[in-house]
Protein backbone atom coordinates (compact mmCIF):
# COMPACT_ATOMS: atom_id res chain seq x y z
CA UNK A 1 0.00 0.00 0.00
CA UNK A 2 1.73 3.68 -1.00
CA UNK A 3 1.92 5.68 2.34
CA UNK A 4 -1.22 7.56 3.35
CA UNK A 5 -3.47 5.35 0.94
CA UNK A 6 -6.78 4.22 2.99
CA UNK A 7 -7.92 1.13 2.86
CA UNK A 8 -11.56 1.68 3.57
CA UNK A 9 -13.59 1.76 -0.17
CA UNK A 10 -16.55 3.08 -0.36
CA UNK A 11 -17.05 4.28 -4.09
CA UNK A 12 -18.09 2.33 -6.73
CA UNK A 13 -17.94 3.14 -10.21
CA UNK A 14 -20.09 1.32 -13.27
CA UNK A 15 -19.15 1.65 -16.78
CA UNK A 16 -22.48 1.87 -18.42
CA UNK A 17 -21.48 3.34 -21.88
CA UNK A 18 -21.72 0.76 -24.18
CA UNK A 19 -23.55 0.88 -27.19
CA UNK A 20 -24.70 -2.79 -26.75
CA UNK A 21 -25.03 -3.68 -30.64
CA UNK A 22 -24.73 -7.01 -29.39
CA UNK A 23 -28.35 -7.11 -28.48
CA UNK A 24 -29.41 -4.80 -31.12
CA UNK A 25 -32.53 -4.18 -32.36
CA UNK A 26 -33.76 -4.45 -28.57
CA UNK A 27 -30.92 -1.95 -27.57
CA UNK A 28 -31.81 0.22 -29.96
CA UNK A 29 -33.90 2.82 -28.09
CA UNK A 30 -32.82 1.36 -24.49
CA UNK A 31 -29.48 1.10 -22.56
CA UNK A 32 -28.49 -2.64 -22.70
CA UNK A 33 -28.02 -2.45 -18.52
CA UNK A 34 -31.88 -1.95 -18.42
CA UNK A 35 -32.28 -5.49 -20.08
CA UNK A 36 -34.51 -7.42 -17.61
CA UNK A 37 -33.00 -10.70 -15.68
CA UNK A 38 -36.72 -12.26 -15.22
CA UNK A 39 -38.34 -8.44 -13.90
CA UNK A 40 -34.79 -6.58 -12.20
CA UNK A 41 -32.59 -4.76 -14.89
CA UNK A 42 -29.07 -6.27 -15.20
CA UNK A 43 -27.60 -2.94 -13.65
CA UNK A 44 -29.75 -3.03 -10.43
CA UNK A 45 -28.26 -6.59 -9.58
CA UNK A 46 -24.68 -4.69 -10.02
CA UNK A 47 -25.82 -1.71 -7.75
CA UNK A 48 -27.31 -3.98 -5.35
CA UNK A 49 -24.38 -6.42 -4.76
CA UNK A 50 -22.15 -2.78 -4.05
CA UNK A 51 -24.28 -2.04 -1.50
CA UNK A 52 -24.84 -5.35 -0.12
CA UNK A 53 -20.73 -4.90 -0.18
CA UNK A 54 -20.77 -1.80 2.32
CA UNK A 55 -20.08 0.82 -0.63
CA UNK A 56 -22.23 3.23 -0.42
CA UNK A 57 -21.11 6.27 -3.02
CA UNK A 58 -21.75 5.26 -6.42
CA UNK A 59 -20.85 6.89 -10.03
CA UNK A 60 -22.67 5.97 -13.15
CA UNK A 61 -20.78 5.96 -16.21
CA UNK A 62 -23.11 6.85 -19.35
CA UNK A 63 -23.40 8.33 -22.78
CA UNK A 64 -26.26 9.02 -24.94
CA UNK A 65 -29.32 6.97 -25.28
CA UNK A 66 -28.87 6.28 -21.68
CA UNK A 67 -31.46 7.88 -19.20
CA UNK A 68 -33.81 5.34 -18.61
CA UNK A 69 -31.14 4.41 -15.85
CA UNK A 70 -31.72 7.20 -14.15
CA UNK A 71 -35.10 7.20 -14.42
CA UNK A 72 -35.34 3.50 -12.74
CA UNK A 73 -32.97 4.63 -9.69
CA UNK A 74 -35.53 7.69 -9.73
CA UNK A 75 -39.11 8.33 -7.80
CA UNK A 76 -41.61 7.96 -10.46
CA UNK A 77 -45.13 9.63 -8.59
CA UNK A 78 -46.95 8.97 -11.10
CA UNK A 79 -46.36 5.40 -11.27
CA UNK A 80 -46.49 5.17 -7.47
CA UNK A 81 -49.73 6.72 -7.64
CA UNK A 82 -51.21 4.17 -10.28
CA UNK A 83 -49.64 1.40 -8.35
CA UNK A 84 -51.33 2.52 -5.13
CA UNK A 85 -54.93 3.26 -6.35
CA UNK A 86 -55.13 -0.28 -7.39
CA UNK A 87 -53.99 -1.33 -4.26
CA UNK A 88 -51.37 -3.35 -4.99
CA UNK A 89 -48.85 -2.47 -1.67
CA UNK A 90 -45.89 -4.97 -3.08
CA UNK A 91 -45.92 -3.74 -5.93
CA UNK A 92 -45.44 -0.12 -4.61
CA UNK A 93 -43.06 -1.05 -2.39
CA UNK A 94 -40.97 -2.75 -5.27
CA UNK A 95 -41.04 0.93 -7.32
CA UNK A 96 -40.01 2.57 -4.61
CA UNK A 97 -37.16 0.61 -3.09
CA UNK A 98 -35.58 0.95 -6.75
CA UNK A 99 -35.41 4.61 -6.16
CA UNK A 100 -34.71 4.22 -2.29
CA UNK A 101 -32.00 2.24 -2.97
CA UNK A 102 -28.90 4.23 -3.05
CA UNK A 103 -28.02 7.88 -4.35
CA UNK A 104 -26.46 7.55 -7.40
CA UNK A 105 -24.24 9.46 -9.59
CA UNK A 106 -23.78 10.01 -13.32
CA UNK A 107 -20.75 11.44 -15.60
CA UNK A 108 -21.19 10.81 -19.49
CA UNK A 109 -18.35 9.29 -21.22
CA UNK A 110 -18.27 11.73 -24.62
CA UNK A 111 -16.84 9.34 -27.11
CA UNK A 112 -16.92 5.80 -26.98
CA UNK A 113 -13.01 5.01 -26.64
CA UNK A 114 -13.09 2.43 -24.41
CA UNK A 115 -13.19 0.62 -21.07
CA UNK A 116 -10.47 2.46 -19.46
CA UNK A 117 -11.47 5.51 -21.16
CA UNK A 118 -14.45 5.32 -19.67
CA UNK A 119 -13.63 4.24 -15.88
CA UNK A 120 -11.21 7.57 -16.48
CA UNK A 121 -14.28 9.74 -16.51
CA UNK A 122 -14.82 8.93 -12.83
CA UNK A 123 -11.39 10.47 -11.80
CA UNK A 124 -12.87 13.54 -10.70
CA UNK A 125 -15.77 12.30 -8.35
CA UNK A 126 -13.44 9.46 -7.07
CA UNK A 127 -10.38 11.51 -6.00
CA UNK A 128 -8.08 10.29 -4.18
CA UNK A 129 -9.31 7.24 -2.65
CA UNK A 130 -9.76 3.56 -3.58
CA UNK A 131 -12.26 2.45 -5.78
CA UNK A 132 -14.23 -0.55 -6.64
CA UNK A 133 -15.38 -0.57 -10.39
CA UNK A 134 -17.97 -3.25 -11.25
CA UNK A 135 -18.83 -4.40 -14.91
CA UNK A 136 -22.66 -4.74 -15.49
CA UNK A 137 -22.30 -7.62 -18.12
CA UNK A 138 -20.61 -9.56 -15.81
CA UNK A 139 -23.79 -10.74 -13.51
CA UNK A 140 -22.21 -12.94 -10.63
CA UNK A 141 -24.78 -15.14 -8.11
CA UNK A 142 -22.98 -16.59 -5.03
CA UNK A 143 -23.29 -16.36 -1.11
CA UNK A 144 -20.94 -13.56 -0.72
CA UNK A 145 -21.47 -10.32 -2.87
CA UNK A 146 -18.39 -10.98 -5.44
CA UNK A 147 -17.26 -7.23 -4.52
CA UNK A 148 -17.08 -8.00 -1.35
CA UNK A 149 -14.74 -10.79 -1.77
CA UNK A 150 -12.63 -8.68 -3.39
CA UNK A 151 -12.68 -6.02 -0.35
CA UNK A 152 -11.67 -8.33 1.74
CA UNK A 153 -8.76 -9.33 -0.16
CA UNK A 154 -7.97 -5.42 -0.80
CA UNK A 155 -8.43 -4.75 2.71
CA UNK A 156 -5.95 -7.93 3.77
CA UNK A 157 -2.92 -6.86 0.69
CA UNK A 158 -3.24 -3.64 0.56
CA UNK A 159 -2.83 -3.66 -3.24
CA UNK A 160 -5.55 -3.51 -5.94
CA UNK A 161 -6.94 -6.36 -6.86
CA UNK A 162 -8.90 -7.92 -9.95
CA UNK A 163 -11.51 -10.77 -10.43
CA UNK A 164 -10.53 -13.38 -12.36
CA UNK A 165 -11.89 -17.22 -13.36
CA UNK A 166 -10.69 -19.59 -15.49
CA UNK A 167 -12.26 -19.84 -19.24
CA UNK A 168 -11.81 -22.32 -22.19
CA UNK A 169 -8.29 -21.98 -24.09
CA UNK A 170 -10.26 -21.41 -26.95
CA UNK A 171 -11.82 -18.06 -25.48
CA UNK A 172 -8.41 -16.55 -24.27
CA UNK A 173 -9.86 -13.52 -27.17
CA UNK A 174 -12.82 -12.72 -25.19
CA UNK A 175 -11.06 -11.11 -22.33
CA UNK A 176 -8.29 -9.81 -20.19
CA UNK A 177 -5.81 -12.23 -19.07
CA UNK A 178 -3.41 -12.66 -16.36
CA UNK A 179 -0.01 -14.61 -15.93
CA UNK A 180 0.05 -15.47 -12.38
CA UNK A 181 2.78 -16.37 -9.72
CA UNK A 182 3.24 -20.50 -9.59
CA UNK A 183 2.47 -20.61 -6.42
CA UNK A 184 -0.97 -18.64 -4.59
CA UNK A 185 -0.49 -16.26 -1.58
CA UNK A 186 -3.58 -17.67 -0.17
CA UNK A 187 -6.11 -20.26 -1.71
CA UNK A 188 -7.60 -18.57 -5.04
CA UNK A 189 -5.43 -15.54 -4.42
CA UNK A 190 -2.78 -14.82 -7.06
CA UNK A 191 0.29 -12.18 -7.88
CA UNK A 192 -0.05 -11.26 -10.98
CA UNK A 193 3.20 -11.38 -13.53
CA UNK A 194 1.44 -9.67 -16.44
CA UNK A 195 -1.73 -8.91 -18.05
CA UNK A 196 -3.10 -8.93 -22.04
CA UNK A 197 -6.14 -7.65 -23.45
CA UNK A 198 -8.01 -10.23 -25.71
CA UNK A 199 -4.99 -12.44 -27.05
CA UNK A 200 -5.35 -14.95 -29.01
CA UNK A 201 -5.47 -18.33 -27.58
CA UNK A 202 -1.99 -19.24 -28.86
CA UNK A 203 -0.40 -16.41 -27.25
CA UNK A 204 -2.80 -16.21 -24.31
CA UNK A 205 -0.35 -16.74 -20.99
CA UNK A 206 -2.98 -18.72 -19.32
CA UNK A 207 -6.57 -19.57 -19.00
CA UNK A 208 -7.27 -17.18 -15.76
CA UNK A 209 -9.97 -14.23 -17.24
CA UNK A 210 -10.65 -11.12 -15.93
CA UNK A 211 -13.90 -11.07 -14.92
CA UNK A 212 -15.81 -7.79 -14.27
CA UNK A 213 -14.70 -6.47 -10.65
CA UNK A 214 -12.00 -4.57 -9.46
CA UNK A 215 -10.45 -2.49 -6.68
CA UNK A 216 -8.67 -0.28 -7.39
CA UNK A 217 -6.06 2.85 -6.73
CA UNK A 218 -6.28 6.35 -7.76
CA UNK A 219 -2.43 6.32 -9.28
CA UNK A 220 -4.61 3.98 -11.87
CA UNK A 221 -6.03 7.69 -13.26
CA UNK A 222 -2.76 9.18 -14.45
CA UNK A 223 -1.89 5.60 -16.15
CA UNK A 224 -5.17 5.56 -17.93
CA UNK A 225 -4.55 9.21 -19.07
CA UNK A 226 -1.68 8.54 -20.59
CA UNK A 227 -3.02 5.49 -22.25
CA UNK A 228 -2.56 4.77 -26.14
CA UNK A 229 -5.15 2.68 -27.84
CA UNK A 230 -4.75 -0.95 -27.54
CA UNK A 231 -6.94 -3.80 -28.21
CA UNK A 232 -9.83 -2.86 -30.76
CA UNK A 233 -8.25 0.45 -31.39
CA UNK A 234 -9.77 1.40 -27.86
CA UNK A 235 -8.34 2.94 -24.39
CA UNK A 236 -7.95 -0.44 -22.51
CA UNK A 237 -8.49 -0.66 -18.69
CA UNK A 238 -5.74 -3.60 -19.12
CA UNK A 239 -2.92 -1.95 -20.22
CA UNK A 240 -3.32 0.81 -17.48
CA UNK A 241 -3.62 -2.13 -15.17
CA UNK A 242 -0.30 -3.61 -17.08
CA UNK A 243 1.16 -0.22 -16.34
CA UNK A 244 0.13 -0.12 -12.44
CA UNK A 245 1.75 -3.92 -11.84
CA UNK A 246 4.81 -3.08 -12.71
CA UNK A 247 4.78 -0.08 -10.45
CA UNK A 248 3.04 -1.92 -7.29
CA UNK A 249 2.12 -5.72 -6.54
CA UNK A 250 -1.50 -6.52 -8.21
CA UNK A 251 -3.33 -9.55 -6.85
CA UNK A 252 -5.81 -11.33 -8.60
CA UNK A 253 -8.52 -13.72 -6.85
CA UNK A 254 -10.94 -16.29 -7.82
CA UNK A 255 -14.14 -16.02 -6.40
CA UNK A 256 -16.59 -17.76 -5.66
CA UNK A 257 -19.93 -17.52 -7.43
CA UNK A 258 -21.44 -18.30 -10.97
CA UNK A 259 -20.87 -15.97 -13.78
CA UNK A 260 -23.38 -15.41 -16.54
CA UNK A 261 -21.97 -13.00 -19.73
CA UNK A 262 -24.95 -11.23 -19.92
CA UNK A 263 -23.74 -8.75 -22.78
CA UNK A 264 -23.87 -12.31 -24.52
CA UNK A 265 -26.82 -13.70 -26.06
CA UNK A 266 -26.23 -16.92 -24.85
CA UNK A 267 -25.17 -16.05 -21.36
CA UNK A 268 -27.98 -13.95 -21.23
CA UNK A 269 -30.32 -16.61 -21.66
CA UNK A 270 -28.59 -19.00 -19.21
CA UNK A 271 -28.77 -16.01 -16.31
CA UNK A 272 -32.80 -16.11 -17.36
CA UNK A 273 -33.31 -19.65 -17.08
CA UNK A 274 -30.91 -19.56 -13.92
CA UNK A 275 -32.43 -16.74 -12.10
CA UNK A 276 -35.93 -18.27 -13.05
CA UNK A 277 -35.55 -21.30 -11.36
CA UNK A 278 -33.91 -19.98 -8.31
CA UNK A 279 -37.17 -18.05 -7.72
CA UNK A 280 -39.75 -18.72 -5.04
CA UNK A 281 -42.53 -17.65 -7.12
CA UNK A 282 -41.43 -19.23 -10.62
CA UNK A 283 -38.95 -21.81 -9.97
CA UNK A 284 -41.09 -25.07 -9.26
CA UNK A 285 -43.13 -23.86 -12.16
CA UNK A 286 -40.40 -23.17 -14.71
CA UNK A 287 -38.99 -26.44 -13.93
CA UNK A 288 -41.96 -28.50 -14.92
CA UNK A 289 -42.09 -26.79 -18.15
CA UNK A 290 -38.58 -26.93 -18.93
CA UNK A 291 -38.60 -30.68 -18.17
CA UNK A 292 -41.37 -30.93 -20.56
CA UNK A 293 -39.91 -29.38 -22.95
CA UNK A 294 -36.42 -31.02 -22.73
CA UNK A 295 -38.53 -34.40 -23.22
CA UNK A 296 -40.33 -33.02 -26.25
CA UNK A 297 -36.27 -33.08 -27.70
CA UNK A 298 -36.13 -35.62 -29.76
CA UNK A 299 -32.43 -35.89 -31.57
CA UNK A 300 -33.86 -35.68 -35.33
CA UNK A 301 -36.18 -33.06 -34.84
CA UNK A 302 -35.32 -30.57 -32.20
CA UNK A 303 -37.64 -29.19 -29.67
CA UNK A 304 -41.17 -29.50 -30.96
CA UNK A 305 -43.69 -26.76 -30.60
C1 LIG B 1 -13.87 -6.11 -20.56
C2 LIG B 1 -12.38 -6.04 -20.22
C3 LIG B 1 -11.77 -7.43 -20.20
C4 LIG B 1 -12.54 -8.32 -19.24
C5 LIG B 1 -14.03 -8.31 -19.59
C6 LIG B 1 -14.82 -9.06 -18.54
O1 LIG B 1 -14.00 -6.55 -21.89
O2 LIG B 1 -11.73 -5.22 -21.19
O3 LIG B 1 -10.43 -7.36 -19.80
O4 LIG B 1 -12.03 -9.63 -19.30
O5 LIG B 1 -14.54 -6.97 -19.67
O6 LIG B 1 -16.17 -9.13 -18.88
P1 LIG B 1 -15.39 -6.40 -22.73
O7 LIG B 1 -16.27 -7.52 -22.27
O8 LIG B 1 -15.93 -5.05 -22.40
O9 LIG B 1 -14.98 -6.55 -24.16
Amino acid sequence: MAQGESRRVRKAVFPAAGLGTRFLPATKAQPKEMLPIVDTPCIQFAIEEALASGLDDMLVVTGRGKRAIEDHFDRAPELERAVARSGKDDLLDLVRQTADLVDLHFVRQKEPLGLGHAVLQARRHVGDEPFAVILGDDLIWSERPAIGQLLAVYERYGTPVVAVERVARERTGAYGIVAVAPEPLAPGVWEVEGLVEKPDPEQAPSDLAVVGRYVLVPEVFDLLAAQGPGAKGEIQLTDALEALRRRRRLVAVEFEGVRYDTGDKLGYLKANVDFALRRADLGAEFAAFLRERVAALSPTEGVRA
